[in-house]
């Protein structure tokens, strides 16, 4: 069961877009569920870290020190999260709203994201206004199980687990047939980092949204679709105004079957 604490958006006229922020510490399934429900809204899935990943396999001077801090588990500077996250909602794909996967990870970042330091033409008001923030709830055993088992797909990303997400094919992606890989900051010594740094720098945001009476909170221990569909419940109830667009409740299921 989740723990709903949130402020009911007044009924506008206008659908306003919205803005989905997925918190949780490594291998809850931010990545998981946020591309289900970008499926099920219809919205993008920006995920921060497939993006530095990709700025990451440059080999530029920034494209070696990008690798570098991910490898060890390291945050990546503000000024480099900021760009290329700000060039993405540029994107005419989030004129609707957006699903922010990784971001914030610090205070200062839901700050920032508050204060509307990231424009876009899209966004006449500053992004935080229409902010939902979403929390998996998972325990540490079950942090290291899902990372040891995952895998990702080395050209597209999409992300598998060798147990609870087997591809059809071993060692292949689904979509593409290219070759799965180890991320390379699933090593054990680097997850314990990440779960640290995580505690430290990522856990204070949860009151911080609580506060603000935005935070969605949702036991992450349960199979993907459980979760999937107690999350699109939640959130067309409590945004209805602005999911215009979105699937019908009664087609949940097949796009959850669909994507599964
Ligand atoms: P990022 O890529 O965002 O990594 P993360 O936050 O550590 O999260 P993960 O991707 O590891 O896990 P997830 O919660 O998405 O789980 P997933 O769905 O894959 O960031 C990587 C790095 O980038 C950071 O360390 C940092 O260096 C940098 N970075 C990113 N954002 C930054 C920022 N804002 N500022 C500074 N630096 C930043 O699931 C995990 C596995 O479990 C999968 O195999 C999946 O199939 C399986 N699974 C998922 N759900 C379930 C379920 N319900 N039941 C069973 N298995 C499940």
């Amino acid at each position: 069961m989740h723990r709903l604490v949130f402020r009911l958006p007044e009924m506008d006229e206008q659908p306003a877009p919205i803005v989905i922020v997925v918190l949780g510490p490594p291998g809850a399934g931010k990545g998981t569920q946020s591309s289900l429900l970008a499926n099920l809204l219809r919205i993008p899935h920006i995920s921060i870290g497939n993006l530095l990943r990709w700025h990451a396999r440059d080999e530029s001077e920034v494209g070696v020190r990008l690798r570098g801090m991910m490898a060890l588990g390291q945050l990546v500077p503000d000024t480099l999260v900021l760009d290329v996250l700000a060039t993405r909602i540029s994107e005419p794909d989030c004129t609707r709203g957006l699903i922010l996967d990784g971001f914030p990870r610090t205070l200062k970042q839901a700050e920032l994201l508050a204060r509307g330091l990231l424009k876009s033409p899209f966004y006449a008001n500053n992004l935080g206004e229409n902010l939902v923030a979403l929390h998996l709830r998972v325990q540490q055993d079950t942090i290291v199980g899902r990372l040891s088992g995952r895998r990702i797909c080395s050209r597209c990303s999409a992300t598998y687990h060798l147990e609870s997400q087997p591809p059809r094919v071993t060692g292949e992606c689904d979509f593409d047939g290219s070759a799965l890989t180890v991320r390379e900051d699933d090593r054990n010594a680097t997850v314990l980092k990440r779960l640290h740094i995580y505690q430290q720098e990522t856990a204070p945001i949860l009151s911080h949204y609580a506060e603000k009476a935005s935070l969605l909170e949702i036991d992450g221990e349960q199979p993907q679709e459980n979760i999937a569909q107690e999350l699109f419940m939640a959130l067309q109830s409590m945004l209805r105004v602005s999911m215009v667009g979105a699937k019908s409740a009664r087609n949940v299921q097949s796009t959850l079957d669909d994507n599964l």
